[in-house]
């Protein structure tokens, strides 16, 4: 399925999941443009593409800052097809989450009693910023711009299809996410421009990291395993089919939505989490 000529932007594409979406577009010939906080990130994911491809530093959460990548888009690559809503952040600590010690040595932490009470209004405000505004945002800076016919593709997570009593902000956020996308099937549907959904499951990036480390910290019996080992432990807890996923595997049905294969599936949520959700939510 080749993608020759399309011009895709995928936001929060320095790392992770981001950056596996921009190869899979780029391995079907579309140019790429990836944003991303980290101006070292962003470079280094358009350096690593085969095709024409721009990094551009920009917070996804801000019309103003997506209206300049537009227009920087525009003057280089003339148009906008597909758009990635891929940015976003989990855990609680979201301030120290691009710095934060991965192993950390401290083992007197206190454990949280509960996520609802030590989550502040202020980390519900990043939460709901991180990882629903910037659906929002961008998905408002770039309609007016982008070509009828094109697509867009919100990133959300197995976390919004269930409860998610660990990270009420994330969970709710994500969950909005989903509805951001049927309002925006909906509005956009005259313009033949479709909107969908991927939730993705359970995959090791800096974000599972972060969460690994959370999860030792509270689990004593946890303590002197390794981030990764703690992974390994819920993906063959939780996941059916026994394996977790890849940045591709969310890559590739991305790029199946923004395809003329796709053409008359709109508004539709699709969990690529290996079977974790079948009996429901997590
Ligand atoms: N890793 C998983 O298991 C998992 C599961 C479900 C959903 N997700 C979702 O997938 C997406 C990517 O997650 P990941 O695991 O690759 O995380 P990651 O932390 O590895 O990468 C996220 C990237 O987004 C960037 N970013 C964050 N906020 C931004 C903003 N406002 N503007 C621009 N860039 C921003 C970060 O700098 C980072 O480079 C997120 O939306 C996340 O919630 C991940």
């Amino acid at each position: 399925m080749s993608l020759e000529g399309k011009v895709v932007l995928i936001t929060g594409a320095g790392r992770g999941i981001g950056a596996g979406i921009a190869h899979c577009y780029a391995a079907r010939n579309a140019k790429v443009v990836v944003t991303d906080l980290v101006q070292d990130l962003v470079e280094e994911t358009a350096a690593s593409l085969p095709t024409e491809a721009l990094g551009l530093v920009a917070d996804a959460a801000s019309q103003e800052a997506m209206g300049k990548v537009i227009d920087t888009v525009e003057e280089k690559l003339g148009k906008l097809d597909i758009l990635v809503n891929n940015a976003g952040i989990g855990g609680p600590e979201l301030d120290s989450f691009l710095e934060m010690d991965l192993e950390p040595t401290d083992d007197s932490a206190p454990a949280p009693t509960s996520a609802f009470l030590s989550t502040t209004d202020e980390m519900w405000e990043q939460a709901i910023r991180y990882n629903l505004s910037t659906t929002f945002s961008s998905s408002t800076a770039a309609m007016p711009r982008m070509n009828d016919g094109g697509s867009i593709i919100n990133i959300s997570s197995i976390a919004a299809l269930g409860a998610a009593a660990q990270s009420p902000g994330y969970g709710a956020a994500k969950a909005a996410v989903i509805h951001l996308t049927k309002s925006l099937a909906q509005e956009l549907a005259p313009r033949k421009i479709r909107v969908n959904c991927i939730c993705p499951g359970l995959l090791w990036t800096r974000a599972w990291e972060l969460l690994a480390s959370q999860i030792k910290m509270t689990q004593k019996e946890m303590a002197n395993m390794t981030n990764r080992q703690v992974f390994e432990g819920v993906v063959a807890q939780m996941t059916p089919l026994g394996e977790e996923q890849t940045p591709e595997d969310i890559g590739r049905l991305a790029v199946f939505f923004s395809s003329e294969e796709a053409r008359m599936i709109t508004g539709q949520v699709v969990a690529v989490d290996g079977g974790i959700t079948l009996n429901g939510g997590m």
